[in-house]
């Protein structure tokens, strides 16, 4: 895969003064960078965001998208309401949501096909607990979210979706794992995903995400199978993330 994908999740931070100047510096230092950009911003800031990136190239994205299509699901949000706005992503099944709001792998398929079958790119999130990592579970985690969600794909459809390996102690906590563990891990879902397709070897992007900044981008983005990556922290500073991208344009 020749172009990587630098993807910024916002999470909840953010207010329309933060964003405006946060796109600003981030259209301000475009020139030089040569791979494909996007952000994840929260639901409120997508007409903001949208209108701030006509023309830029950066594509929009959502945080989480529902699993249904319409109807009485109070305070969720649909695909076709993201397009309305011209996303092109959607992050689904981000650690913080499995987490927090106790979203389950089945769950989490269930919004990538919905994602898929209403036109949006699925950034579907995996990656392991310390506590699984330290009792050698990393793969046997990372393999039950992945199959889960090819569980519930077409075959076409498994070369349409973004993957993001994101150690749960890594985000946000300056830890990372070594570029070698991450190309191992990203290496295993690779071959789950060419079992059901092989053209999933050439066209699945497979980030790496968990405390990717400036100082640490390159030894993750020069890898083989790393296809690029999901900030979060390094996102919310316009020259933080224009940096990364620099080094994804290598
Ligand atoms: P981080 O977050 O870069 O702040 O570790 C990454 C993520 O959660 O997507």
């Amino acid at each position: 895969m020749a172009r990587k994908l630098i993807v910024g999740n916002w999470k909840m931070n953010g207010s329309l003064a933060m964003n405006a100047e946060l796109l600003e510096g981030i259209k301000a230092g475009l020139a030089g960078v040569d791979c494909d950009l996007a952000v994840c911003v929260p639901f409120p800031y997508l007409a903001q965001c949208q209108h701030a990136l006509e023309g830029t190239g950066i594509a929009l994205g959502a945080e989480d998208v529902s699993a249904h299509a319409v109807g009485a699901y109070t305070g969720q949000v649909s695909t076709r309401m993201l397009l309305d706005f011209d996303c092109k992503y959607a992050i689904v099944g981000h650690s913080e949501r499995r987490e927090y709001c106790n979203e389950s792998d089945e769950l989490v398929a269930n919004k990538v096909q919905r994602a898929l079958a209403g036109g949006l790119t699925p950034i579907v999130c995996v990656g392991e607990s310390l506590k699984e990592k330290d009792a050698g579970l990393t793969e046997a985690v990372v393999s039950r979210q992945i199959n889960t969600v090819l569980s519930v794909l077409e075959e076409r459809e498994v070369c349409d979706i973004v993957v993001a390996y994101e150690p749960v102690w890594a985000i946000g906590t300056g830890k990372t794992p070594t570029p070698e563990m991450v190309k191992d891990v990203h290496a295993l879902m690779r071959e789950l995903m060419i079992r059901k397709n092989p053209d999933a070897a050439e066209r699945v992007r497979i980030l790496y995400g968990g405390s990717m900044k400036p100082s640490n981008a390159e030894e993750f983005l020069k890898m083989r199978d790393i296809d690029g990556g999901l900030i979060g922290g390094a996102a919310l500073k316009a020259s933080d993330f224009l940096k990364i991208a620099y080094l994804a344009s290598k």
